[in-house]
């Protein structure tokens, strides 16, 4: 086996990077291949790859690398694919079923769908194992880059391991709880500090906090008690409902709150899918305002709303420690780091 790659959020690789090195002592290379959105491993093994699906918090899925080679972007490349293809079959029996999930990048004289039937008579040939499109035992990735050809199989199936099994409210504006758990990291909080969500909903960063191993004391904020309802439902089905305290508040309002704060992380409303656009400057204005109050070191913050926080920032004379764009889903967002102190 070649090694282990795994999907991160686009615009994260740094970040897994650090958490895959601690888990397994070796540093992924990041954006293998030029490709966004991957980290690789050189060193493969069934053992490393389940250990990163048991305990990874920023990954969302992770394949073994099977084979991989140069193939020919006309029709001639199809045949190299099948070769290349062959060697998962050696994984499958005729009992199991499979299923290939062909991507491809650049200019081709074949479709992914190509690539698909290519590799899929192969490996069925080779092994006797069945095809099966919608519920495989085995998803097998064939993934062709400009002229180079990757052949995985993907462990964590067709399901993203950032659905997180607590998420029984499902906030209509929820982040993905694999970008909360970077922005944790980004934002480095001491261990025993004060850190506080304001805009919460469903709990996502409140609820990740605590699932970091760390001593966090925790608060998440929302305005809407039928979202703070929801968040402490998630908070339950993950395990973690008393590290948390849960409390309907305005966020523009933090510091008439009882506690002041050390560190905050946020994804406030963008004015897409949930609040209209028009009340957006004045919320993220009063936000900053009280922000500014609570004693905080560290802010992160993501926003679709760049322009708006960069001149609060400069307005209210905060230094941007870090910022950088990433992907929530389709979502081009940008994450924060902005320094109080
Ligand atoms: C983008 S959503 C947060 C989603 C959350 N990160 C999750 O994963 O479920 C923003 C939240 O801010 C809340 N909100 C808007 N204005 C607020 C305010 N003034 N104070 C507190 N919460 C507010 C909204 O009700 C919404 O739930």
């Amino acid at each position: 086996m070649e090694g282990i790659i795994c999907t991160t959020p686009p615009g994260l690789e740094d970040i897994s990077s650090m958490e895959v090195k601690e888990l397994t002592g070796e540093r992924p290379k990041e954006r293998p291949f030029g490709l966004r959105g991957r980290i690789m491993l050189k060193e493969g093994g069934i053992d490393r790859a389940w250990k990163l699906i048991r305990e990874s918090r920023s990954l969302h899925r992770v394949s073994l690398l099977l084979s991989q080679g140069s193939v020919s972007r006309g029709r001639e490349g199809l045949s190299e694919i099948r070769e290349l293809s062959a060697v998962a079959s050696d994984f499958l029996s005729p009992h199991d079923t499979f299923a290939i999930r062909a991507r491809r990048i650049g200019k081709h004289e074949y479709t992914s769908l190509d690539i698909g039937r290519e590799a899929g008579e192969e490996i069925k040939k080779k092994s006797g194992a069945k095809v099966n499109l919608d519920n495989p035992s085995v998803a097998i990735g064939v993934e062709v880059i400009g002229e180079k050809c990757l052949v995985t199989i993907e462990l964590t199936g067709d399901l993203s391991l950032h659905r997180r099994g607590y998420r029984v409210y499902d906030h209509p504006s929820s982040l993905k709880p694999s970008i909360a758990h970077c922005m944790l990291r980004i934002l480095d909080p001491e261990e025993e500090s004060r850190i506080v969500d304001p805009m919460c909903g469903g709990g996502t960063i409140p609820i990740e906090a605590s699932l970091l191993s760390m001593n966090l004391r925790i608060w998440g904020m929302e305005k809407y008690e039928k979202h703070i309802r929801g968040a402490i439902l998630n908070s339950y089905a993950a395990g973690v409902r008393d590290k948390i305290k849960f409390v309907v508040w305005d966020a523009t309002k933090l510091d008439e709150f009882r506690e002041e704060f050390d560190y905050s992380a946020v994804n406030p409303p963008y004015g897409i899918r949930i609040a209209r656009k028009k009340i957006i400057p004045k919320l993220y204005e009063d936000f900053f305002y009280a922000l500014e109050k609570v004693g905080l070191k560290r802010l992160c913050l993501i926003t679709t709303e760049r322009n708006l926080v960069r001149n609060l920032c400069s307005g209210f004379g905060l230094k941007i420690g870090e910022e950088r764009w990433i992907m929530n889903g389709n979502l081009k967002v940008c994450l924060f780091l902005v320094n109080f102190t």
